[in-house]
């Protein structure tokens, strides 16, 4: 890669801000133990960036440690790796002028842990609303958003209204977006309301990521 390239995936990179833990995640990295997790890491090789620009998804579901937030993340990397000069970065406007700041038009990318976001979007400060809104920006009109173990959140009618927010308008404007979930479309439904899990599985090809417990066999 040039060094241009390589600036541009680390400024893409860091935009995207995948979580510390996992953020050396690749598919190479990815050990399948099962046929299902085969599968998963098949279908994470193959998503590329015109199913970003079709506003085609995954929906990465089973129990927990079996890697599922390691694909999703691993899935971006790989597409970055390979075409960085496809993805960009959005600028949060501060009102102050950056000699030093790099206008990266692209398909922007965004990881959000879906318990972290709707902390960052509960109503307290102003400042805190600030970054609150900008990251309910982000996850509304972002190219391609990971939306990292969706019903892991306490349900409220308040979660469940701004997460409808958030899925219906990349719905409604055909956004790529990856799910992971622990849980069953049944649970999901129990958990949201049937009228976001229905869009949830028309905008995701559903693949499921089933074998032993990852984190159990480090301990
Ligand atoms: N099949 C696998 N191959 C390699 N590493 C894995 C695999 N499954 C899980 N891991 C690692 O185990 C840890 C937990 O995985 P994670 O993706 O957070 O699980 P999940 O999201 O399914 O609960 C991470 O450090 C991840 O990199
Ligand atoms: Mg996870």
């Amino acid at each position: 890669m040039t060094g241009d390239g390589q600036r541009r995936l680390e400024a893409c990179w860091q935009y995207f801000d995948p979580p510390r833990r996992l953020n050396k995640s690749t598919l190479d990295g990815y050990v399948a133990q099962t046929k299902q997790q085969q599968a998963a890491l098949d279908a994470c090789r193959t998503y590329s960036p015109g199913d970003i620009q079709a506003g085609h998804g995954l929906f990465l579901f089973g129990p927990y440690g079996t890697g599922k937030t390691h694909l999703a993340i691993a899935t971006v990397r790989n597409l970055m790796e390979h075409s960085p000069n496809l993805f960009g970065v959005r600028q949060r406007d501060t009102g102050i002028y950056d000699p030093a700041r790099e206008d990266y038009r692209g398909l922007c990318c965004s990881f959000f842990s879906v318990v972290d976001l709707l902390d960052a979007m509960r109503p307290g400060s102003e400042s805190k609303r600030e970054m609150g809104d900008w990251l309910f920006h982000r996850a509304k009109a972002d190219d391609l958003v990971i939306l990292d173990d969706i019903g892991a959140e306490k349900a409220t009618d308040w979660v469940a209204e701004r997460l409808y927010a958030i899925v219906d308008i990349r719905y409604r404007m055909n956004r790529a977006t990856i799910f992971t979930s622990n849980l069953s479309e049944k649970q999901l439904q129990d958990q949201l309301g049937g009228r976001i899990v229905s869009r949830i599985f028309e905008m995701t090809e559903q693949v499921p990521v089933i074998g032993p417990d990852h984190r159990r066999k480090m301990a």
